[in-house]
């Protein structure tokens, strides 16, 4: 079992029992933090870019519809989402999700696809920002020196706005500056309020002829578009060419349009950061997709309804100059000047959550451990560092612009885990306390993997040709690295040893010791190793592994043989703000490990003792409020 590579996590475990206390994030979010998050990374690139070009290469007037499709796509999704993200509260999303219902493997693969949506996402969208940012120094004639000139607003090559764009949010994250939470709600704010305004001022030249005809007819699409898979299908099946509008081309623009949509997934990477995770994340889920799904319906529905379809320039600033066509050019400044605080904050919450992705796939060994060390105020300085790092590097160095269906695709292929984690996790631990539930959850489940699956093969066949690569690579990181450097297989590891060890020390002549109970390192058979201590005690390893200060803890060692608890209190209560004095913490410790142990009361851990010096947080404190004054650091 312990070098099986389809290994599931407890889910216990995954909500961060077993891990130090220096491995914690801090508490900062609360469910109208989380929908401002939410708001903050879905309206980006997508509201002021997808609707026009969509309309004007394959949907008509009735891109309106592949809105409505991909969002309810993305609903279905994000149904799921909530539930899992309410019994498994942990800053992994989809990975840790994987994890627990499917093993490390598919996690890993969860993961890898996550880290390339997240990854290529940061690049696409900063290469968009500083197009906006090129664009709104230009509306209000602000000069930039001839030697800059070529180095900023590029769509690819070296762009200086780009990289300072990302250079200074990863610098933000990295260190915990101040600049935060309100930062960000000032900007969502500011940004809402210009969608509002584009919607309002769109609509007062709405014109319903320009709606006619809903859906153009069928046409052969133009040479380089690029064949989708079921094209692909199609046209070996049938002879038939690629086309675009008519009912087809309806259906095909959603998925490029549910690149607008991602964002709402990201919230669930936000748990370990959430007070009250399991009830705050599904309700900031629903309704910040709701809310993003309702402007984005409402923009395209002004934007089709101020110029006909034919007459949108797709390859330039599509909503500008619509608004400009309508006689509204003043709309193009405002437009550009809430694009580039709009994407600054959709980058923010990308970066957040590309680096809490990395964090937990550290934290669990299968990225090198040294990543998921956390710092003052909880930052996870490390993984901010290394993966925005790489966000820099890729779009400094790859027509990121042209890679976007990749971004869609990573979260498409994450999407598909997780109604299936549902279903898996409801068989199998039918006992977990679900504060959301999804109704209905079979049927609806299916209909989501059907959904989604069908909008992957709307994406083209190159796109998936740079996936299966990317996820080949993937595969053989694990096998070579994470297979091996895996928490989950050492603990398993540690666990064969105990239970070697306490059989060992069952057997006439042992003597007793420390190691179990009644065993002692010297009371031992040749080849017989007692069960490490290090999660026990600190400084100490029986394994020849050495403790990092991280994996070590101050408190008292408690023989894993102690007796097991009654009750499980995941199974039993609802989750929420635990006080002290009451929860897992005065229950008896018992075997993390014995078959239906419940690993939340004691977390691996023996509880704090009075000699506990507090460099630890206790596993509870996950729930407690921010430190104070502390509140807008990330
Ligand atoms: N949904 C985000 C955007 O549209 C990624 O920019």
């Amino acid at each position: 079992m312990r070098n099986n590579m389809f290994r599931r996590l407890p889910v216990e475990q995954a909500t961060g029992q077993l891990y130090g206390g220096r491995h914690r994030l801090r508490v900062a979010y609360r469910t109208r933090d989380l929908i401002v998050l939410g708001l903050g990374v879905m309206i980006g690139s997508g509201i002021f870019k997808i609707a026009g070009v969509q309309a004007a290469t394959a949907a008509g007037p009735a891109v309106i519809v592949s809105f409505v499709i991909a969002g309810v796509v993305c609903l279905l999704a994000a149904l799921f989402y909530a539930e899992l993200a309410s019994v498994v509260p942990v800053a992994g999303s989809a990975y840790s999700y994987s994890y627990v219902a499917f093993g490390e493997l598919w996690a890993w693969v969860v993961g890898w696809a996550l880290l390339l949506e997240l990854l290529l996402a940061a690049s696409v969208v900063a290469r968009a920002w500083s197009v906006f940012a090129a664009q709104a120094l230009g509306d209000f004639a602000v000069p930039v020196p001839s030697w800059l000139a070529d180095l900023v607003g590029q769509p690819k090559g070296f762009d200086v706005f780009a990289l300072g764009i990302l250079l200074l949010l990863v610098a933000v994250l990295a260190t915990g500056s101040r600049l935060g939470l309100r930062t960000l709600w000032f900007m969502v704010l500011a940004k809402v309020a210009v969608i509002g305004l584009v919607i309002g001022v769109g609509l007062t030249f709405f014109d319903p002829g320009n709606l006619s005809p809903f859906v153009p007819a069928a046409r052969p699409a133009a040479d380089g578009s690029g064949q989708t898979v079921l094209d692909a299908v199609f046209g070996a099946a049938t002879g038939s060419t690629p086309q675009v509008f008519g009912i087809w081309g309806v259906l095909a623009a959603a998925p490029a349009i549910a690149f607008a949509y991602i964002g709402f997934d990201l919230i669930a990477t936000a748990a370990e950061e959430t007070r009250d995770a399991p009830r705050s994340i599904p309700r900031g889920i629903i309704v910040s997709l709701v809310t993003a799904v309702v402007l984005y319906i409402g923009v395209a529905v002004a934007l089709v309804g101020m110029v006909p379809y034919d007459r949108l320039d797709p390859s330039g600033p599509v909503l500008a100059t619509a608004f400009d066509a309508a006689g509204a050019g003043a709309m193009g400044k405002v437009i550009d000047v809430g694009a580039v605080l709009g994407l600054t904050t959709v980058i923010l919450v990308v970066l957040i959550a590309l680096t809490r992705v990395v964090f937990s796939m550290s934290r669990d060994g299968l990225l090198p451990r040294g990543l998921a060390e956390t710092r003052r105020y909880g930052v996870p300085f490390r993984s901010a560092w290394v993966s925005g790092g790489a966000a820099i590097v890729m779009s400094q160095t790859i027509d990121v612009l042209t890679l976007e269906q990749l971004v869609v695709i990573g979260t498409l292929f994450a999407f598909l885990f997780v109604p299936a984690g549902v279903l898996a996790l409801r068989r199998d631990r039918p006992d977990l306390h679900r504060p959301f539930r999804v109704p209905a959850a079979p049927l609806t489940a299916t209909l989501a993997i059907g959904a989604v699956g069908w909008l992957m093969l709307n994406l083209k066949v190159q796109t998936w040709a740079y996936f299966l690569a990317w996820m080949a690579v993937g595969v053989l990181i694990y096998l070579v690295y994470g297979r091996r450097k895996s928490q989950l297989r050492r603990l398993l590891t540690e666990k064969a040893n105990h239970r070697a060890g306490a059989g060992a020390a069952g057997r006439p002549g042992a003597s007793s010791g420390t190691g179990g109970p009644g065993a002692g390192p010297g009371g031992l058979p040749p080849g017989v190793a007692p069960y490490p201590a290090e999660h026990l005690a600190p400084g100490r390893s029986q394994t020849g592994v050495r403790p990092r200060p991280q994996d070590t803890d101050p408190r008292p060692a408690v023989p894993y043989s102690a007796p097991s608890p009654p009750q499980n209190p995941y199974l039993s209560q609802p989750y929420g703000p635990r006080t002290s004095g009451t929860g897992p913490q005065q229950q008896p410790p018992a075997d993390p490990y014995a078959p239906g142990a419940s690993h939340h009361q004691t977390g691996g851990y023996p509880q704090p003792g009075p000699g506990s010096r507090g460099r630890h947080r206790r596993d509870d404190e996950t729930q407690q409020p921010p430190y104070p004054n502390e509140h807008d650091r990330w």
